[in-house]
C-alpha cells in the first residue's frame, strides 16, 4: 500500500500528522487538497543535501507548473530555490507572491513580446531561449530597453524516455528547443550575443520529460549536454560555464511503480556529473536541475466524500464529489493511483470499483478496479500522491468548483480558498 508516512493509522482510522480527516472535512469541505509540509519539506530537503558537488556549483529550480500558488512561492523562495515559469500567468503570480522575478528562471516554446517585457522589466533571473526567432525578439527588447538579460538556450539533446508520449519532451520531434545537431543555429547564436552586451549567455538547458524512472536516460543526457558544451567550448570558441538538466524524476504513484530512493537517485546524477565534467577536462562550474513533480507529488493528496454507489452489470462505481475536473491526470495519462477509505483501514477489501466522478464524460474516473471495503454513503476517500499536476491543472469543467487546499503541518493552514459559484460568473457579460 502505498501510504503517505505522515498519515497514520490509529485504531482504523486515518490521520496526517496527528490531525482528523473529518475535521477536516467539517471545515474546509470536500474535495480538498491537502499538502503535507512535513513531507513537503523532507523532499526539499533532500534536494538541498544531495544535489551538491565539490566540483561545482548546484542550484534547484522549483518547476511551479507541478503546483503554484503563494505559500508554495514563498516556501521556495525561503528554501533558497529557483521556480520556473511558463506564461505571463505564472509570472504574475511569482511577482505577486515575492514583489519580483529575480529568482525565476523564464521557459516556454511561444514566449510573447508581452511576456519578455514584463520579464525583463521585473530582472527576471534566466531566461531560457527556445528558438532563434525567440532570440532576435529578446535581442531587440534588451536594447530597447536597454537591459540585460542572463540566458541560456534550450537544447533537444534527444533523447529516448520510458514514459507517456505526452510528457516526453526530447524525441527529434519535440515542439521545444533547438536540435542539438543544428550547429548552424548555434554560430547564429553566437553571432547575435556577440553582439549585443546585454544578452549574458550562460549555459544550456535540456528536459527530456516527466516521470522517468531510468538513472540512465538521465546519464544519456549528461553525456550529450556535457559533450556539446565541451565542443562549444573548445571548436565553436563559446564561453559557456551552465548546465540545466531540467526535471523529469518519476514519483511513486502504486506499488507495481520502480520504488527509487530520491536521494540515491540525486547522489547518483551527481556521482556521474563530476565523473563527465572531469574526464572531459569541461569548463561547467554550475548545475541546475528544475523538479517539479518529485517535490510536491507524494506530499499531496486529495480528500473526497463518497456520495453513492452504483452497481451496474458488471461493475461498481463509487461516485465522488470531485473527479477529472481537479485530477485529470488519468483522462489525460491514463495515470494510476491508490486510496484508501478513511475510517476502514482495518476493514478487508472486498469489493471492486470504479472510482468516478461528477463530470458528464465516461472518462472521469480517478481509480479503475480498485479493491476498497464494504462502503456506505459519506465515507471519505483519501487519494494519494496528487500533489503535483492536480491543481495546476483542474477546470471548470461541468461548472464544478476548484477545490480548497490546505497545508498540514502541527498546524493547519488554508493556502487556496475553494472557488465560489460567483467566480463562475466574473469573466461573463
Ligand atoms: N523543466 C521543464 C522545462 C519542464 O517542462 C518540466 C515539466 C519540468 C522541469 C518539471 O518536470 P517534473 O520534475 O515535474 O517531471 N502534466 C504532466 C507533466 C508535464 C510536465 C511538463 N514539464 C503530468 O501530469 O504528468
Amino acid at each position: 500500500m502505498i501510504r503517505p508516512i505522515n498519515v497514520k493509522n490509529q485504531q482504523g482510522e486515518l490521520l496526517i500528522n496527528n490531525h482528523s480527516f473529518y475535521e477536516l472535512k467539517e471545515k474546509y469541505q470536500t474535495p480538498l487538497y491537502i499538502i503535507d509540509e512535513r513531507q513537503l519539506m523532507k523532499n526539499i530537503n533532500i534536494y538541498q543535501t544531495t544535489f551538491i558537488s565539490k566540483l561545482f556549483q548546484t542550484q534547484i529550480v522549483y518547476a511551479s507548473k507541478a503546483l503554484l500558488n503563494f505559500e508554495i512561492v514563498r516556501i521556495m523562495q525561503r528554501e533558497g530555490l529557483m521556480m520556473d515559469a511558463v506564461s505571463m500567468g505564472d509570472l504574475y503570480v511569482i511577482n505577486k507572491a515575492i514583489g519580483n522575478l529575480k529568482t525565476v528562471v523564464f521557459h516556454g516554446n511561444n514566449k510573447s513580446k508581452e511576456e519578455l517585457i514584463f520579464a525583463l522589466e521585473n530582472n527576471i533571473g534566466i531566461i531560457v531561449v527556445d528558438n532563434l526567432q525567440e532570440l532576435y525578439l529578446l535581442n531587440e527588447l534588451t536594447n530597447k530597453l536597454n537591459c540585460d538579460a542572463k540566458i541560456m538556450i534550450r537544447v533537444n539533446p534527444h533523447v529516448e524516455t520510458h514514459t507517456h508520449k505526452f510528457i516526453q519532451t526530447s524525441k527529434v520531434a519535440s515542439k521545444f528547443g533547438i536540435s542539438i545537431d543544428h550547429l548552424d543555429e548555434f554560430s547564429e547564436i553566437k553571432k547575435i550575443t556577440s553582439h549585443n552586451q546585454h544578452l549574458v549567455w550562460v549555459g544550456l538547458h535540456a528536459h527530456i520529460g516527466s516521470n522517468i524512472f531510468e538513472e540512465a536516460s538521465f546519464y544519456e543526457e549528461i553525456n550529450k549536454m556535457v559533450d556539446f558544451i565541451n565542443y562549444l567550448n573548445n571548436t565553436m570558441h563559446i564561453s559557456l560555464n551552465e548546465l540545466n538538466l531540467g526535471g523529469g524524476i518519476g514519483v511513486r504513484y502504486n506499488l507495481d511503480d520502480p520504488n527509487i530512493k530520491l536521494d540515491q537517485f540525486l547522489a547518483n546524477i551527481i556521482t556521474y556529473l563530476e565523473a563527465e565534467i572531469c574526464k572531459t577536462h569541461s569548463l561547467i562550474n554550475k548545475v541546475y536541475v528544475e523538479p517539479g513533480r518529485s517535490i510536491v507529488a507524494n506530499a499531496g493528496m486529495t480528500l473526497y466524500t463518497i456520495s453513492q454507489i452504483k452497481n451496474s452489470d458488471v461493475k461498481n462505481y463509487l461516485f465522488i464529489d470531485g473527479g477529472m475536473n481537479d485530477n485529470i491526470r488519468k483522462a489525460l495519462y491514463d495515470a494510476k493511483y491508490t486510496a484508501e477509505v478513511i475510517s476502514k483501514v482495518n476493514e478487508e477489501k472486498i469489493i471492486k470499483a470504479d472510482v468516478v466522478g461528477k463530470c458528464c464524460e465516461s472518462g472521469d474516473l480517478i481509480i479503475e478496479d480498485g479493491m476498497f471495503p464494504k462502503i456506505q454513503e459519506g465515507d471519505l476517500l483519501l487519494v494519494y500522491t496528487t500533489g503535483a499536476y492536480n491543481h495546476s491543472m483542474a477546470s471548470n469543467y461541468n461548472n464544478l468548483l476548484v477545490p480548497a487546499m490546505v497545508l498540514v503541518g502541527d498546524e493547519i493552514k488554508l493556502i487556496v480558498k475553494r472557488q465560489e459559484f460567483s467566480d463562475l460568473v466574473k469573466q461573463f457579460q
